[in-house]
């Protein structure tokens, strides 16, 4: 990926991979990477549509220079999306192309400012404003909280690319293919999914409004800010989007538990056993001291139970189950079943916790939660295999 790739006759990508950041946003691990994808559109126009993270801005450089030469102008910078995965090399475009002017909507301006104290060389869009670019005139769809205020979309009507953003984006470096027809896509699901889960889909209001004011539009190529770009078949993450935001869930189960000592583990397992014994074959067991969130929360995207435990700490929920479910109501997931399991030595408070969690979150609660004294009793194991016993019930009942 040194070099550009041709997206169409004048469009390229120009965008990097970045294998060596830990934490995106300094929070969601990326063992697989990311890509920061930015374009060029070439022609008597130049417009680069976003930048990238400034770490990387020397092969983004790179391919600019290789594009339009070492002394080429560019006319327009288009910002999509203000977060610094793609406006990091904001200042570097201003200061080695002092004539570019930046294009973004009023809200743009006004993160920009904040970010960069940029506030001169600005060229406001919005939806009834379009901008010429030489050969085509640009597009833009405001798709606001998808998922910072100010994002956008821009759309190409000559080509019928529609530069979306983080909608529709993936984690996972690109790796070696950039198209959909060029990778294995179901090497790049889970990703996907995680993608959407934590950085996405608190916002499933505003992604549906964005597909809604696009669907009178001609669009071939989808081409985001991070992942593969969709040419062969767009509408292939375009609807497995609007799936994960109406809360559409598979028949099977995550069960998912915060154990010090091993008894509330002891029951998670069980659980699991018995939902196995039941038929329930697509089937998660989650140490959340272990298991990074993330990976958790895009679980919990696709299946529609939840078995979560959790041992008393300090009389409150052990933290890591604190954490995620901190997350899950944060993000507002909807519509799932949830059964409760714990175990308390003394005063107790994971089994409560989750049962405010419960009530908040308004997910159907199965069964009867189930706390243990310490080790589970026979009789505890026995609630445990009614609860998933019911748990596995309603999932049939839902597929039926
Ligand atoms: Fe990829 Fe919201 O930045």
């Amino acid at each position: 990926m040194v070099f550009p790739i041709p997206i169409s006759n004048d469009i390229f990508w120009i965008g990097v991979n970045d294998r060596r950041t830990c934490l995106f946003e300094n929070l969601w691990p990326i063992e697989r990477g990311v890509s920061y994808n930015s374009y060029l559109i070439r022609g008597k126009v130049n417009v680069l549509i976003d930048t990238v993270e400034a770490s990387k801005s020397d092969e983004f450089f790179d391919k600019i220079s290789y594009l339009i030469g070492p002394g080429g102008k560019l006319d327009y910078l288009v910002i999509n999306h203000l977060e610094p995965d793609h406006s990091g090399a904001i200042r570097s475009v201003t200061t080695r192309y002092p004539e570019i002017r930046i294009v973004g909507n009023s809200k743009t301006f006004r993160i920009l400012e904040q970010f960069y104290h940029i506030q001169d060389r600005l060229v406001a869009v919005d939806e009834s404003l379009s901008l010429d670019a030489g050969e085509r005139r640009l597009q833009f769809f405001l798709t606001p909280m998808l998922h910072w205020p100010e994002t956008m979309m821009t759309f190409d009507p000559v080509s019928g690319i529609l530069f979306s953003g983080d909608g529709f984006g993936s984690f996972g470096a690109l790796e070696g293919g950039l198209f959909d027809d060029e990778v294995n896509l179901s090497l790049y699901e889970s990703e996907i999914r995680r993608y959407y889960s934590n950085i996405v889909g608190k916002y499933w209001n505003p992604l549906q409004k964005a597909v809604k004011s696009l669907e009178h539009t001609d669009i071939r190529i989808i081409a985001p800010t991070h992942g593969p770009v969709w040419r062969k078949n767009p509408s292939r993450i375009i609807d497995q989007y609007l799936k994960w935001s109406r809360f559409e869930a598979d028949m099977g189960a995550v069960v998912i538990y915060g154990s010090m000592y091993g008894h509330t583990e002891k029951m998670a397992d069980y659980m699991a056993r018995i939902l196995c014994e039941e038929g329930i074959r697509d089937l998660r067991v989650y140490d959340a001291s272990k298991t990074h969130l993330s990976y958790i929360m895009s679980d919990l995207f696709l299946y529609r139970g939840v078995l979560l435990g959790s041992s008393a700490y300090n009389g409150g929920p052990y933290p890591p189950v604190e954490a995620l479910m901190s997350k899950i109501l944060n993000t507002g997931i909807r519509n799932r079943l949830l059964g409760i399991f714990g175990s308390a030595s003394w005063g107790g408070g994971g089994v409560k916790a989750i049962e405010q969690f419960a009530e908040k979150i308004e997910w159907e609660v199965v069964g009867t939660p189930v706390q243990a004294k310490g080790a589970a009793t026979r009789e505890d194991y026995a609630q445990c295999a009614v609860m998933a016993q019911n748990m596995a019930r309603k999932l049939r009942e839902d597929q039926q």
